[in-house]
């Protein structure tokens, strides 16, 4: 059923959005809106708003936003059209009657449904008969049996521009035109689109025949090797993926869909056993065609060739689907021997080396960080520079918060540990005759301590609390946990160059760090000889006890969100200071920047109470922490 924007007006406009959301969320009037805690997510203060003069809903805390219809669907749970319909009947309004033009369309549609599945009938009869017979024999030259060839329904388009015309003489010119059977192009007859041609039928989730594939049979051509169907009133490419049909029942068992890139490598796929197979039809997978695969499975395996184009293909793939990311939806990525498709490796390897590959796919973060990774040479401190901003560039570009929070995390941590690899045992630590000039190389190297100006502004950064909270805590930690300081040694320069009060520490910690043994244990300690700082029960890493692995994840934690604080407080400033200028824009761009802040601050929330989590890990409560990260502060 069509509904049309205006109708869909008419029932908002009847609808009062704050006797809808008040009859399940205690609303407080402020001004001419509407105040409550947000139904979408838990939280002690309201920071949901509702106006009735808007139409909209909205949450500053997890960004929920919607008219009458969307809390229906939201917050109800109802599909779309129920949500509509039980809005209609309360606001005693009509639906509209079913959309003449849109029934004509679907009759059309229906037609034209017939007149590929006549072809299809007919390319499968030509296959059979004498036509066919260099058809058949590249099939049977494949290792394609006749039960696989029948199954895919395999036909074949004989070579004359007007057999198919004289066998679908019962349809019109128009229908064969508008299936893309045949060509109507301007001065010449129309004439058949595929001709001596192996035809692949391409079927929609209803197993309707909605388009073809044609292959040519020699190998030594300037022909195109496949002919697909043009876009029609049945075939949207983009919202189609061939074999999807027989695919998605068989993912239910196997629990596992696999996309490859040839209609080619879903057969042999097929005829090896594996019936769990798509592929996208000659172009790189689209959105439409990821939720498609999410519908079956939470996270489908690309499994593209292995050469060049499969390789880009894939990243292609990967890059479409961050801003879809979603918990739990996420993508999967096989790749194949250099140079292999999916049906070489069946038949040169076997069924158990497809099988093995496909058990221990990479994930979309591995897959990622590889490419980078290996993208560029990592000689200089630009390069270095240079592999960051590729994967922070792919975590700017993940939608959801917590996952782009997880991917950065993950994908920092792995750049420290690659970029900054833990040191070797330098000799010339102790013996410094043979070494080059290093800073702090004639150091005495044991019991490092940080200098008296940095121990001085630790103290009064500690003692001084509010503001400086993070960064105290995280130098803190890292004197706590020497060992760690070589990894972050990059963040921590990066933000002392953001904030000269913190530059004299990190440059002494850093001084300390390289003065370190292998495997140092105890903490750097203050110039005045007082040890490092006392334990703040809010951070796991500076409390005894923590296990070390813990410790070590929450301080990579504390140090990311530390960095990226001042990013994050010049942006804001920056689109606040834009309001006058370009104030929609400006609007936008603070929502975003509010948003992540807050997810931020959630961040630093939830480290800050694990520790407190681990404690009350008996009362099955988790203990709730508010904090204001951009203060560094955190209250229970
Ligand atoms: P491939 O060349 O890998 O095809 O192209 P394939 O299916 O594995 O075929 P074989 O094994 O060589 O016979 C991958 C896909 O790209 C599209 C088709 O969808 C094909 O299945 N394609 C390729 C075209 O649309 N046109 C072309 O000319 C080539
Ligand atoms: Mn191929």
């Amino acid at each position: 059923m069509a509904l049309s924007p205006q109708w869909l007006d008419e029932l908002r406009a009847r609808i009062s959005l704050s006797s809808l959301i008040g009859r399940t969320t205690k609303l407080q009037k402020a001004g001419h809106e509407y105040k409550a805690c947000c139904p979408f997510h838990d939280e002690k203060s309201p920071s949901f708003t509702v106006s009735d003069q808007k139409g909209f809903y909205h949450c500053f805390g997890c960004g929920a936003h919607g008219d009458a219809i969307r809390w229906m669907t939201d917050q109800r749970g109802l599909p779309f059209i129920d949500a509509v319909k039980e809005l209609a009947s309360e606001a005693g309004l009509e639906m509209p009657e079913p959309d003449p033009r849109a029934a004509q369309a679907a009759q059309q549609r229906a037609g034209l449904h017939d007149v590929t599945q006549a072809a299809q009938e007919w390319f499968v009869a030509q296959l059979q008969s004498e036509a066919g017979t260099k058809a058949r024999e590249y099939l049977a030259g494949r290792g394609f049996d006749a039960h696989t060839a029948a199954r895919f329904g395999f036909g074949y388009a004989p070579a004359d521009r007007q057999a198919m015309k004289q066998a679908l003489s019962q349809f019109d010119e128009k229908e064969l035109i508008e299936t893309g059977l045949r060509i109507d192009v301007e001065g010449k007859p129309p004439y058949d689109r595929f001709r001596d041609r192996l035809m692949l039928p391409i079927q929609d989730l209803r197993g309707r025949v909605i388009g073809f594939g044609g292959r040519i049979l020699q190998s030594e051509t300037d022909a195109p090797k496949y002919l697909n169907s043009p876009e029609t009133p049945l075939f949207d490419k983009g919202r189609t993926l061939y074999n999807l049909h027989r695919a998605g029942p068989a993912s239910r068992q196997t629990e596992r869909i696999v996309v490859v890139e040839g209609y080619m490598d879903v057969v042999a796929l097929a005829a090896a056993g594996f019936e769990d197979a798509v592929a996208p039809l000659g172009t790189a997978l689209t959105e439409q065609q990821i939720e498609l695969l999410w519908r079956q499975v939470p996270r489908p395996i690309l499994c593209f060739d292995g050469d060049a184009a499969g390789k880009r293909a894939a990243m292609r793939a990967a890059t479409r689907a961050l801003p879809m990311l979603r918990p739990s939806h996420s993508l999967a990525i096989v790749s194949l021997p250099a140079g292999k498709d999916p049906d070489d490796l069946l038949r040169e390897k076997g069924v158990a080396a497809l099988e093995d590959l496909l058990a221990a796919p990479a994930s979309l973060l591995d897959m990622l960080w590889q490419h980078e990774r290996d993208a560029q040479p990592l000689h200089s401190p630009e390069d270095k520079a240079g592999l960051k901003a590729r994967l922070l560039a792919h975590v700017e570009s993940i939608g959801d918060p917590d996952i782009a929070a997880l991917y950065k995390r993950e994908f920092l941590e792995r750049f420290s540990a690659f970029a900054f690899p833990p040191r070797e045992r330098e000799p010339w630590v102790k013996n410094n005759t043979t070494a080059p000039f290093k800073r702090g190389a004639f150091r005495k190297a044991a019991d490092p301590v940080l200098s008296p100006e940095a121990s001085r502004r630790l103290r009064h950064m500690s003692e001084g609390g509010s503001r400086d909270g993070l960064a105290a805590a995280v130098v803190a930690g890292l004197m706590r946990h020497p060992a760690e300081v070589m990894r972050h040694a990059e963040a921590l320069s990066r933000y002392a160059g953001s904030d000269p009060r913190v530059a004299p520490f990190v440059d002494s910690l850093l001084d300390a760090a390289e003065l370190l043994e292998p495997g140092h244990k105890s903490p750097i300690s203050g110039s005045e000889g007082q040890a490092a700082p006392p334990e703040d029960t809010r951070f796991s890493f500076l409390v005894e006890g923590t296990d070390p692995q813990v410790a070590r994840e929450d301080l990579a934690e504390a140090v990311s969100l530390l960095v990226e604080r001042p990013a994050l407080e010049a942006a804001l400033a920056a689109a606040t200071a834009r309001f006058e200028s370009d104030p929609e824009g400006a609007f936008a761009e603070q929502q975003r920047l509010l948003k992540r802040k807050l997810a931020f601050e959630k961040r630093l929330g939830q480290m800050a109470s694990n520790r407190a989590n681990r404690l009350a890990q008996d009362n099955s409560e988790p203990v709730a922490a508010h904090g204001d990260a951009l203060t560094g502060q955190v209250t229970d």
